[in-house]
Formats: structure tokens, sequence, C-alpha cells
């Protein structure tokens, strides 16, 4: 699997993921071998007018390289002076965000409302490509804006013209928000289109979903999301599965509590005990998803405000 001339180790990514995938849960992704993660979205308007706090987002570490910075927004050379600033700080890819479906974001005409104007799309691949030639630019696109324009093939193909390197297809539109079944004929559809590789989005919960869908869609690469969440073990039982055949067992209850101890500690050193310890409150739920007396160690967490005190409630679940 090669973006351009970045070339990935394996065939599995990490969607980006606003809110959740962060420097750290990226850092945990790439330890379990991920072969590409994305920033979470990063506003091309929010570069120019206030550059300190909007590049904060794209800011990455080395341990989670290869990484792409996903920016969004409408106007085709906002994005390409977006892009520039982001290109600075030597992502491996640039990323174009073409499927966030919050009305915030698609009353300006970004995200999932760029689905509505293949023009428009053209037009902002090609000034980010111009604006940054030393990185493959990316789209990660949904399957239309709803049932009644269903245009992904379309939309792709103007990315590919326009010199995108690989699109990434999300197969729900935006009116289906991320409820329903993800539709991965749409995939299949996209990449019988195209020349550049195409990645699968949408529904993959358990290793056997992504072989199924790269047999199912033929696509080059599957992006996990909400799989991942309190999960990261996904990715590596994807790979092992994808390259071995063989199901590794899901982690115990230790290894999960280890690496829900070791994700706060990172989060704590990376932006102080307060918010580190209150970003972590959603992370720490979802890590405690199927254990027997969750609903009351949640609660516990929920009222927690130092890193001590989740230690108290979690260590002894070790
Ligand atoms: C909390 C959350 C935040 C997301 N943020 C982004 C984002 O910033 N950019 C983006 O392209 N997609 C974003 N998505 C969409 C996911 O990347 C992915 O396309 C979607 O969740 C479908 O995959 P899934 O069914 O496996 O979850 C987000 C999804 C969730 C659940």
């Amino acid at each position: 699997m090669q973006i351009g001339e970045l070339r990935l180790k394996n065939k599995v990514l990490l969607a980006p993921m606003a809110g959740v995938a962060d420097s750290p849960f990226r850092q945990i992704a790439v330890e379990m071998g991920c072969a590409l993660v994305y920033t979470e979205m990063v506003s091309a308007k929010g570069i120019i007018c206030a550059p300190e706090q909007s590049l904060k987002i794209a800011h990455f570490t080395a341990a989670e390289r290869p990484i792409g910075i996903q920016l969004f927004g409408s106007d085709p050379g906002v994005m390409a002076d977006g892009a520039a600033a982001c290109a600075r700080l030597q992502p491996d890819l640039i990323d174009i965000n073409l499927g966030c479906p919050v009305k915030k974001v698609v009353s300006k005409g970004e995200g999932s409302a760029l689905m509505r104007d293949p023009q428009k799309v053209y037009k902002i691949v090609r000034a980010v490509t111009q604006a940054v030639t030393t990185l493959p630019v990316t789209v990660k696109m949904r399957k239309g804006w709803d049932e009644g324009s269903i245009n992904a093939v379309e939309v792709a193909l103007a990315a590919q013209e326009a010199g995108a390197k690989a699109v990434a297809v999300h197969g729900r539109t935006r009116s289906q928000g991320y409820s329903g079944q993800a539709d991965w004929t749409i995939i299949g559809a996209v990449k019988e289109a195209l020349t550049i590789p195409v990645i699968g989005n949408g529904d993959l919960w358990q290793p056997q979903d992504a072989l199924q869908m790269l047999e199912q869609t033929g696509c080059d690469a599957v992006m996990l999301a909400r799989g991942v969440l309190g999960n990261p073990w996904l990715i590596r039982r994807t790979v092992y599965y994808l390259e071995e055949g063989v199901l590794l067992p899901e982690p115990d209850l230790t290894e999960k509590i280890a690496l829900a101890l070791r994700h706060l500690q990172m989060q704590v050193e990376k932006n102080g005990e307060q918010i580190g310890v209150r970003e972590m409150r959603k992370h720490l739920a979802w890590y405690l998803k199927g254990v027997r007396g969750a609903a009351e160690l949640r609660n516990r967490i929920m009222r927690a405000k130092t890193q001590t005190e989740i230690v108290q409630i979690l260590q002894p679940l070790r």
C-alpha cells in the first residue's frame, strides 16, 4: 500500500476522530501496529485567524509517524494557505475533510457540505496540491449528502483528477450521521472507478470485518474508527488477522487496566492533571465497557479530579 511516495507497512489505518484521536491516543495506535494515523480535523480558517491555537491540534510527536494532518474548510485559497502552514510541521501527508456532518461546520459549506459540490472539491484539492508539492494530499469523504444524492464516485473522481493521492470513503451519507449501517458497496464502486488507492471506512468492529471489507470492495486499506475506542487492541488483532489469518485473543482485564492507566499518565504528561483527567473520562468509560460493575466504576471516575483518585479506583481491578 502506497500513498504517493509514502509506503505503508500494512493495510490498517486509524481514522481521524475529533476529541478522541489526540496525540496520546495516536501514539498508542502506532504502538499497536497502525500503518497511518491522522490528527483531529484542523480548521484552515482557524490557522489563518489564530494560528497558534489552531495549529496546536495539528501537533504530533515522532512516535506517531506516519501521520496525516486533516484540514477542513471550504475556500480553496484559505485551504491552500492552511495546508502550507501544516506542511511546515512536516507531517507525512495532508488530508482534506469532506465528511464532517456537524451543523456548525456544514452550515459554512465545510466538511460533508462539500459532497454537494464536486467542482468545489476539485478546486480545493487542486489548490492544496499546488500549495504543498512535497507531500501527498488525500481526501476523506462520505457516500453522499443524503440517499437522494449518492455521488461518492463523482467526488472521488474529481479529487483524483485534481491530484489527490488516495481517497478514504465512509459508507454513510451526511444524513445518516453515524447511525445505520455503513454501505460498503459504495466503497467498491469508488475503488472500481479510481486508479489511486481507496481506503474503506465504516463499521469495522472486529478483525474479520476488515478482511470482509477488503475482499468485498477490493479497497487497498481499511480505516478503523469507533471500533478502537477503549479497544486499541483491535488494531493489533486486525493487522495480525490480515497478515497471519489468526485471531488473537481479546485483552484480559489486567491488560486493559494497565493500558488505561498508562494512557492516563500520557494524557497528564501532555495536558497537565486537570485537563488530562477530564480528557480521560470518556476513554476510561470505554476501556471499562463490558467489565463487571462498570456502571459504578464509571460514576466514580466521572467524579474523580486527580490522577491518584483514578489509580485508586482502577488499581484493585488489576
Ligand atoms: C468522536 C468522533 C470524531 C470524529 N472526528 C472526525 C474528524 O475529525 N474527521 C473525520 O474525517 N472524521 C471524523 N469522524 C468520523 C470517523 O473518522 C469515521 O469516518 C466514522 O466514525 C465511521 O467509522 P466507524 O463506523 O468505524 O466508526 C469522527 C467520528 C467520531 C465517532
